[in-house]
């Protein structure tokens, strides 16, 4: 059902842990499941991400997206990090089984509350950023249908 991928970064997950005075942090949740992510970005004054953690109570494919996830955002700049959505993240894992992609929108959705916070933080814009939701499901039950 997974590829070696995602089995990797399942079982071997990168940048766990949590950031202290982190620039950023967000959490989202799964109100579905009742899984949840959060995400601690170091921000340097470049703008680019020195270091990125996360710590989750959450199913397997929510623990290897956010490993990828973070290896993928990992020294980039925000406007590079904002580009590494969930379909990205599930390309370099090789993919998820369908039931299992809703998953994968935490870690992105974490990302994005992590740098609402620092950009609130420090009374910046970051384009095409939208004010995080805490629930990943918040306002996409029409969608609920096609997972
Ligand atoms: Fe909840 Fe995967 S089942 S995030």
């Amino acid at each position: 059902m997974y590829t070696e991928k995602v089995m990797d970064h399942f079982q071997h997950p990168r940048n766990v842990g949590e950031i202290e005075n982190a620039s950023g942090v967000g959490t989202v949740g799964n109100a579905k499941c009742g899984d949840i992510m959060r995400i601690y970005l170091d921000i340097d004054d470049n703008q680019i991400i020195r270091d990125v953690k996360f710590k989750t109570f959450g199913c397997g494919a929510a623990v290897a997206t956010s490993s990828m996830a973070t290896e993928m955002v990992k020294g980039k700049s925000i406007q590079e990090a904002m580009e590494v959505t969930n379909k990205a993240v599930m390309e370099a894992l090789d993919g998820l089984p369908p039931v299992k992609v809703h998953c994968s929108l935490l870690a992105e959705e974490a990302i994005h509350a992590a740098l609402w916070d620092y950009a609130e933080k420090h009374g910046i814009k970051i384009e095409g950023l939208k004010k995080p939701k805490s629930d990943i499901h918040e306002g996409e039950e029409a969608e609920e249908e096609e997972y």
